[in-house]
């Protein structure tokens, strides 16, 4: 059987191609999956995205003790500077999670500046748009 990665995509990164593409890329959610599973063939990646906080919760614990899982690939989207309870979730789990962003939110509004999750997660990748999702899972191999 493959190991496998699991890719979690937040809030309104379903409407990723339409929304905002100068700042966030042409490149479309199931293009963006797609890719990854063209450049890993060897890796089942297993995809979710959820604009709602409790069901990426679910998730993170459902798979997150699970040892056939490589880790785990989050853009937590704008949860990233809110959600306690997210970063809750990845400190609980025992599968390491790889921070991604799209664009650089170091170079946005001061408020993108602070990740409620980045000191729980493994590393952090912001910026490179949809190649920070291969670099992410480069990092979990
Ligand atoms: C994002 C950056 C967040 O600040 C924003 O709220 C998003 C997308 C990114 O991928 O660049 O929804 O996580």
């Amino acid at each position: 059987m493959k190991q496998k990665i699991l890719v979690v995509n937040g809030p309104n990164l379903n409407l990723l191609g339409i929304r905002q593409p100068g700042i966030y890329g042409h490149s479309t959610l199931s293009d963006i999956i797609s890719g990854l599973a063209s450049l890993f063939p060897d890796i089942e990646i297993e995809h979710f995205q959820s604009n709602h906080e409790g069901l990426i919760i679910d998730r993170l614990h459902a798979v997150g003790y699970d040892p056939d899982y490589i880790g785990i690939v989050l853009n937590a989207g704008a949860y990233t500077h809110t959600s306690l309870a997210i970063a809750d979730a990845i400190a609980a789990i025992s599968r390491p999670v790889v921070e991604v962003h799209l664009s650089n939110v170091f170079a946005r509004e001061e408020i993108r500046h602070r990740s409620l999750i980045a000191p729980v997660c493994r590393g952090s990748i912001s910026g490179f748009g949809a190649k920070s999702y291969e670099l992410a899972v480069r990092a979990l191999l």
